[in-house]
């Protein structure tokens, strides 16, 4: 392993040197060390010092944000929403370019406050800083950067603070990829009522497009035990609803010997007491098993919605793509969900303009989306990604007709999605209120268990329970309601 503590470079490694034990005690004793030091500068300041943990990208993202504001909690730091906060970090997603320049454009903006407060720290970490290029950009243009870490050294963070607390050169942190998965980083919760749930790392699959098995690493299944005692210790601690997370779940516990399933994995957590509603992220179409479709069937607890990823409506593009299913083995899951499941709620991600596709591939993109009727669909603009086999792949639609065509996809896909939604007008439903609204405080947002939204009258005390709440008025993608 390379000695960071020299600062100023990116140390490259492939294995832990310690054992999950050794480096659980490792960072137990730095973070004493992070007290000490966030406690002095809090004297320096003169007022306790604040963070900021902005997240971009997916729900790995948010759950890895809640580990990094868990540990700076426990350090002494306050939460702060304001990115004038004396310590900023910017969780990063690297999936398509324009996330991408969103980081890069926000940074310029950061760096004017850090001239105002030369104690401020800013940090970087998540999957943009996996690439190499970007380290190499932020080393040489942006200099004001305190640590740069990636997404396999997250439950270093304590030592890695420790280190940018005692510096002032830029420390990085990066390494190529890790087997371990430490257990046990403080956290804290966005919500106290519900929560993600790691159930695996990384992603196997490599869909020629898509970057994230590049700076996620290898699929890593948790063990079912630490899994499930996770959800126990979420559900003693008021958390009603958690979300299963990871790439393929469908893949769960492949290649652990010995390992439950993924179906066997959703009765198990079914069984923990005070857990109400499961869902799950994200399910790979390839592997969707019968078994899968029965227990979500047979479930009290599972949530009526299923997000899978289509990405296009052509066989041939798909197998471009690497998906390993066609358009017909994909419609006939659907068929096969829809009869077993009839109320669940499908929800989907397509891109537009890969290269190879042409304008009867779109077509038949938008005959899939008519024919499946998705409550919602995620519509992207294909991004080439550096590394990826795609990025050498010559394009064949041009830009103009690559919009337009995202363009007419579009509105299909919010057309299906409102009718979609319809078929639940005057129905009750049973509401998770999650928040109050953000524009009419005699409002709460509750979530119905297909995912749907709906906004009732109430007030905060109503955060984290559930309501029965009748659909009175659809607003195409969402519902005004009333309690029953
Ligand atoms: N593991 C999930 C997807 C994670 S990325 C799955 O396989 O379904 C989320 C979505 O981003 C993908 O479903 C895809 O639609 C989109 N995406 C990934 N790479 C992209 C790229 N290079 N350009 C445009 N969209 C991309
Ligand atoms: Fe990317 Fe494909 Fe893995 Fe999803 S399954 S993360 S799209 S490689
Ligand atoms: Fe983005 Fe990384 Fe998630 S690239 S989509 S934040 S796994």
């Amino acid at each position: 392993m390379l000695n960071w503590r020299e600062a100023d470079f990116t140390s490259y490694t492939s294995t832990v040197a310690l054992s999950a034990e050794e480096e659980e005690q490792r960072q137990k004793e730095a973070m004493q060390t992070a007290r000490k030091l966030v406690a002095e500068l809090g004297g320096q300041l003169g007022h306790t010092p604040t963070c900021c943990v902005v997240t971009f990208g997916c729900q790995m993202n948010a759950r890895d944000s809640e580990k990094i504001l868990g540990i700076l909690m426990d350090a002494g730091y306050q939460e702060s929403d304001s990115e004038e906060a004396d310590f900023v970090i910017y969780n990063t997603c690297t999936v398509r370019d324009n996330a991408n320049q969103r980081v890069y454009g926000r940074l310029g903006h950061l760096n004017s406050m850090k001239k105002k407060n030369p104690q401020k720290r800013i940090a970087l970490c998540g999957c943009m800083i996996q690439e190499p290029d970007v380290i190499e950009k932020i080393r040489t243009s942006y200099r004001f950067v305190d640590l740069l870490f990636g997404t396999h050294n997250l439950y270093k963070f304590p030592e890695l603070l420790c280190t940018m607390l005692q510096n002032d050169r830029m420390v990085i942190d990066v390494w190529k990829a890790t087997d371990a998965i430490v257990e046990d980083l403080p956290v804290v919760r966005k919500y106290p009522f519900k929560s993600g749930v790691n159930i695996m790392f990384g992603c196997d699959n490599y869909c020629t497009y898509c970057i994230v098995p590049y700076v996620r690493g290898r699929e890593r299944s948790r063990s079912s035990k630490e899994i499930l005692q996770e959800v126990e210790r979420l559900a003693k601690d008021g958390v009603v609803e958690v979300m299963l997370l990871g790439q393929n779940v469908n893949s769960y516990g492949n290649g652990i010997e010995g390992e439950i399933s993924f179906p066997e994995l959703l009765k198990e957590v079914e069984q923990v007491e005070g857990i109400r509603r499961i869902r799950f992220m994200t399910s790979h179409p390839k592997d969707l098993s019968d078994e899968l479709i029965a227990v979500m069937r047979d479930s009290e607890k599972i949530c009526r919605h299923l997000h899978l990823p289509v990405q296009s409506g052509s066989s041939e593009v798909l197998r471009k793509m690497n998906r390993r299913y066609t358009r017909e083995q994909y419609l006939e899951l659907v068929a096969k969900l829809r009869r077993e499941i009839p109320d669940l709620s499908i929800t989907t991600d397509i891109i537009v303009g890969f290269p190879g596709e042409t304008k009867e591939d779109l077509e038949q993109t938008i005959t899939l989306v008519k024919e499946v009727g998705y409550d919602n669909a995620f519509t992207f603009i294909y991004s080439p990604r550096t590394g990826t086999p795609a990025a050498s792949y010559e394009k064949t639609m041009s830009d103009d007709e690559i919009s337009q065509g995202f363009e007419r996809l579009l509105t299909v896909v919010q057309d299906k999605a409102r009718e979609s939604v319809s078929r639940l007008y005057g129905r009750v439903e049973e509401a998770l209120v999650e928040e109050v609204n953000s524009h009419d405080a005699a409002l709460v947002t509750g979530r119905l268990s297909n995912n749907v939204l709906v906004h009732f009258p109430g007030d905060a005390s109503m955060i984290g329970k559930f309501y029965p709440v009748k659909l009175t008025e659809n607003r195409g993608f969402y519902y005004i309601g009333e309690m029953v």
